[in-house]
């Protein structure tokens, strides 16, 4: 019966479990596997017990079914693991911070999970160059505390920084706060170590650990949002950046998307090289901060319906600071923002930037979250927001939204006091077809994993879609890597 759900209706809230039922070309953990995983790890290597923060995710939304953590030490051990499970056909999920918001990072049904927590030894930065090279299981806070003694940062940022590990940002191709002015992972990704999941766990060194490189194709750059299927990440080479030594954090207050964009615009043109963030938060998630966290604004007026929090990083604080004060004299001056505040100390700038980074936490707190993560060229940024507020009415908590406007990547987030299926019924698939018949994608920086598995054709064409699988048979033969999810 459940093998023709997704047939004979198109599942609401579709998680893989829905869609996919267990596939039994998958083996079962027999007591035997168990023993020859205790057998490569040691019996500290191998956890059955008390394992759910595992296998649920950090929204609590995704919980699975697997029954066995793995914790491999080094990347022989990933490759003794994924030869036996390949040769004994046993489902694996590779799994870093889980910090992911698309379930991608939980078991479905009983796989495996191998966790990258203890990979984390080798660390090597040459401060000249601006190269780094570490295992996976580094998180990402940990590498820029690292690289901030040495002169230099990561070059992305975002608010699960204190959790997530650097494999993981690479299997996400992570966006964040930072993108517009450093790019995406893309410009920075080098090169990485790689476990097949073959007969041997073949073990394979991608790309370089020099800056140029155009011997080949450039294969570690596959694995930049591969969302574990195709292999497990477990060492990377990559570029950081000087760590700025002047920053400056200014929160401003606008009345209309409209002027947001116009904002924008001035502060590429204005600030330009030293521009390093641009971001968005509506009236409507100040108001679940506030009511959820009790974080207050840190403009005066009473509405406000727009805030921005623009950041310049530089070496030369005059110099920067002289930029940033005329584009916000600018901003006034033309009637672009109705109120805006420059943070006059580190305490002032953590203040505004708790607003931004704690988002994702005051729409969890509000019951049911409905999380969004698309991008969209800009006159239907906000568009999006007000459709669906019409389109939700009161079945709706709230409508909510924050991100990354100078990406283009809005976090829509529509709350409810529980899981809702008239909801999702208005929603769905709505949204996603809204999104990509104005130009937009789906998945701006989460991915697939199990949210979006219904919906993952939109917006692309079937050859390419025929290519990823091509490629997932290619890497992954017995398709042990992440199942029923993304590919
Ligand atoms: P996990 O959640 O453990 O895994 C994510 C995916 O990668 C899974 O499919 C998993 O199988 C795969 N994977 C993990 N490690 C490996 C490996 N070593 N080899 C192969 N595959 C692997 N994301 C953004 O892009 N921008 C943001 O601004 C942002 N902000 C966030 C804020 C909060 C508060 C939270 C909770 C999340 C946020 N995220 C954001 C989402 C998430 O933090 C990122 O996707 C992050 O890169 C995931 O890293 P992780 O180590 O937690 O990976
Ligand atoms: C963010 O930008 O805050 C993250 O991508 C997380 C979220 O969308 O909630
Ligand atoms: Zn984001």
């Amino acid at each position: 019966m459940l093998k023709l759900l997704p047939k004979i209706r198109r599942p609401i809230r579709c998680y893989a479990a829905v869609l996919a039922p267990r596939s039994d070309s998958f083996a079962k953990i027999m007591q035997t596997d168990l023993m020859a995983f205790e057998n490569f790890l040691g019996k500290e290597g191998v956890k059955k017990d008390d394992i759910s923060n595992h296998t649920t995710d950090w929204t609590g939304q995704f919980k699975g079914h697997g029954s066995v953590v793995l914790y491999p030490k080094n990347t022989e051990e990933v490759s003794a693991i994924l030869a036996y499970c390949m040769k004994n056909k046993i489902a694996v999920v590779p799994q870093g911070g889980n910090t992911g918001l698309v379930g991608g990072s939980i078991p479905v049904h009983d796989e495996v999970v191998l966790s990258m927590n203890k990979i984390n030894k080798l660390f090597s930065f040459d401060d000249t160059m601006g190269i780094l090279q570490c295992d996976a299981g580094f998180i990402l806070e940990e590498l820029d505390n690292k690289l901030s003694k040495l002169g230099y940062m990561m070059p992305f940022d975002l608010g699960a920084k204190g959790s997530c590990q650097i494999g993981g940002n690479i299997a996400t191709c992570a966006g964040g706060i930072r993108l517009i002015r450093y790019g995406s992972l893309h410009a920075h990704l080098l090169g990485l170590t790689v476990v097949l999941p073959d007969e041997q766990g073949s073990v394979v060194h991608l790309g370089s650990k020099i800056r140029k490189d155009n011997t080949s194709l450039h294969t570690p750059h596959l694995f930049l949002g591969s969302e574990g299927q195709l292999g497990v990440i477990t060492n990377v080479t990559m570029t950081a950046v000087p760590r700025p030594k002047s920053v400056q954090s200014a929160m401003l207050g606008v009345e209309s998307f409209k002027k947001c964009c116009e904002v924008l615009k001035l502060a590429k043109s204005r600030l330009s090289e030293v521009l390093s963030s641009f971001e968005f938060l509506d009236e409507a998630i100040m108001e679940c901060l506030k009511t959820n966290l009790n974080l207050h604004p840190v403009l005066n007026a009473s509405s406000i319906p727009f805030s921005i929090l623009v950041e310049t990083s530089g070496s030369n604080e005059d110099h920067d600071m002289e930029k940033m004060s005329a584009f916000l004299d600018e901003c006034l001056s033309k009637k672009l923002i109705v109120d805006g505040v420059l943070a006059g100390s580190s305490a002032d700038a953590t203040k505004m930037w708790q607003l931004r980074e704690s988002a994702p936490l005051a729409v969890t707190r509000d019951g049911y979250v409905y999380k969004h993560d698309v991008s969209l060229p800009l006159e239907h940024y906000y568009e999006l927001t007000n459709v669906m507020k019409e389109r939700c009415g009161d079945l709706a908590k709230r409508v909510v939204t924050y991100g990354h406007l100078g990406d283009g990547n809005t976090h829509l987030n529509i709350t409810s006091s529980k899981q809702n299926e008239d909801l999702e019924k208005l929603m769905y698939p709505f949204l996603y077809e809204w999104v990509v018949a104005h130009g937009g994608s789906i998945s701006a920086e989460h991915g697939i994993g199990q949210l979006k598995l219904p919906y993952s054709n939109l917006g692309k064409e079937s050859e390419e879609r025929l290519l990823t699988k091509k490629l997932k048979k290619i890497f992954d033969p017995n398709g042990i890597l992440n199942p029923y999810k993304m590919i």
